[in-house]
């Protein structure tokens, strides 16, 4: 081919982060506005790469972008294209360092790019398999939940090492309002934060990781049943537990009060916390709307609204 793209998407955990480290259940959803399209084009000569970071030949690549570098030397050679002359172009939509899953959806758009251009089929455990070979080098211990969310058009439903399936739900009329604080939150600060909570004390500790389990499958069972009422309080009281776990701050607590000031049905951090985003659930568009619009004036430096209508399956 002349020239192909690859799409994928931002990643928003719904619930179980944290929680998910020690077993539990995660509810991880891919926001269709926040996304990455990587578009590859025949060129003369030389193989070319075009990013928010680098704009140059691939193998001048900085080693801040190895973990890129390494999955784009990978394909060229699995799709015997090392000769083959192309321009990559990557426009993502993702701020980096804010729980968004910016480098899985990158890897996994610029895998799309490639198997479109060289017209190969690909099948979504070799998408994943791909992927992982960018998230090791960039991340060391991927869970996997990123690519999978990254690569999905639905929420997924996760287990570390042993769940990652696409769930079907239908909420007709609202949406998710996503607000970014700004600050970029530190996910290795936060893990441990809750590790030596639970080493120093488990009595307060060990129930609120357990009751963030059992929220991930009663939300499973709300979506199922398109009850977003059930949802949002689920969602504040998942915000109350990771505050208790030490991961919230300031910031994130004003815009929880703040959404569910202005008709929120429940909002809570989002990914590792002490900084990164919070997310809203809105019952219709004009609350989305209104939430979106508050929150700015709060300080958030970045918002989305993901209205759920036009989720649909698909492999
Ligand atoms: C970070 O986005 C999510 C955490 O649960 C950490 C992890 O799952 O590795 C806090």
């Amino acid at each position: 081919k002349e020239k192909a793209t690859g799409k994928s998407y931002a990643k928003i955990i719904w619930f179980g982060e944290h929680s998910v480290v020690y077993g539990k259940p995660a509810i991880a959803i891919p926001i269709y506005s926040v996304d990455v399209t990587a578009t590859i084009r025949r060129i003369n000569a030389g193989q070319n790469i075009h990013c928010r970071y680098f704009d140059g030949p691939v193998d001048q690549m900085a080693e801040n972008l190895r973990g890129i570098k390494t999955l784009i030397d990978h394909l060229t050679n699995l799709l015997g294209a090392k000769d083959v002359a192309f321009d990559l172009t990557i426009e993502s939509k993702l701020p980096s360092e804010r729980g968004m899953g910016s480098s899985a959806a990158t890897a996994i758009a610029v895998i799309r790019a490639f198997f479109a251009f060289f017209e190969v089929s690909l099948t979504r455990d070799m998408l994943l398999k791909l992927a992982e070979i960018e998230e090791k080098i960039t991340h060391g211990n991927p869970s996997g939940l990123d690519s999978a969310t990254a690569s999905s058009s639905m929420p997924i439903w996760f287990i570390k090492n042993e769940i990652n399936e696409q769930i079907d739900f239908n909420l007709p009329t609202s949406s998710l309002v996503i607000a970014d604080s700004g600050i970029k939150g530190k996910t290795s600060e936060a893990v441990s934060l809750v590790h030596s909570n639970l080493v120093d004390q488990p009595e307060m500790a060990d129930p609120l990781i357990q009751q963030l389990g059992t929220i991930a499958e009663t939300a499973r069972q709300a979506l199922a049943e398109a009850d977003d009422e059930t949802l949002g309080k689920l969602m504040t009281q998942s915000q109350q537990n990771l505050a208790q776990l030490g991961v919230s701050n300031h910031t994130l607590d004003t815009f929880c009060q703040v959404a569910c000031q202005n008709h929120a049905l429940g909002a809570k951090l989002t990914g590792s916390g002490l900084g990164g985003c919070v997310i809203a659930l809105a019952k219709n568009q004009a609350d989305a709307q209104q939430i979106s619009t508050a929150l700015r004036k709060a300080g958030a430096t970045q918002t989305w609204i993901q209205s759920f209508k036009n989720y649909q399956f698909s492999t």
